[in-house]
């Protein structure tokens, strides 16, 4: 059993979800997606009524939440109080929101635990903001994926169903400010990370130079 741990953040649109899944069906490895889960967290919050502007509230009710997630990369699962979420978590008012929540302390404390229980012994694909810098510092591969804003808000946009392009570059570009300038874990490039500007290539190309990157050190 391979005990690996290959890191994958950048930004919303970036190719992550895609080239992760893809690297981990690959290799045999196990797959976390850390960006439904504070989807799923600010899904709850929302159920609850509690106003996500206000990071007293937040902090106080997210103790409650009981967020689980698969680790299938072809068939990856979130559930929040035992409801699977995966379809809510994607709505516009989880977007708008899940920013704002994530940028809360005591969230990311709650879900690191979650996280690292997860990685566990490794052998594992794990994809978010703060996964190279924060959640697996020891990463054996770290890897930035990034993306012209018009190359993600066109692929966000086709995976949305066909949503307007225009005001899906702009919620986008709304969430990475907000994830970029907070002050816990923001988004930033792991020290050590690979980067890799995903525009030009296809989604199997990044999967081919990721795979590399793991092979290489296995
Ligand atoms: O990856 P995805 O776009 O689904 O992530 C949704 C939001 O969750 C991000 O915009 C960010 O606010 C938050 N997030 C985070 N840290 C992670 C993963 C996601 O703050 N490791």
């Amino acid at each position: 059993m391979s005990t690996i741990v290959v890191a994958i953040d950048g930004p919303s649109g970036s190719g992550k979800s895609s080239t992760s899944r893809g690297v981990a069906d690959r290799l045999g490895l196990r797959y976390l997606d850390t960006g439904a889960q504070f989807r799923a967290i600010t899904w709850w919050l929302l159920r609850e009524g509690v106003d996500i502007h206000d990071p007293e509230a937040v902090a106080a009710r997210v103790g409650e939440a009981e967020i689980e997630s698969g680790t299938d990369p072809l068939a990856p699962t979130i559930t929040a109080d035992g409801e699977d979420v995966s379809v809510a978590i994607r709505s516009e008012a989880v977007n708008a929101a899940v920013s704002p929540v994530s940028a809360v302390p005591e969230v990311r404390t709650r879900l690191l635990q979650l996280q690292r229980e997860a990685i566990g012994e490794g052998g594992i694909v794990v994809e978010g903001r703060d996964i190279g810098s924060v959640v697996a510092p020891d990463a054996q591969v770290k890897v930035y994926l990034s993306a012209d804003p018009e190359a993600r808000a066109v692929r966000r946009a086709l995976e949305e169903g066909g949503s307007d392009v225009s005001a899906t570059q702009e919620s986008l570009l709304a969430r990475d400010r907000i994830d970029s300038s907070r002050t816990t874990a923001p988004l930033t490039m792991a020290e050590g990370a690979v980067h890799i500007d995903t525009t030009m290539f296809t989604l199997d190309e990044v999967i081919d130079q990721v795979v590399a990157l793991v092979e290489a050190v296995e």
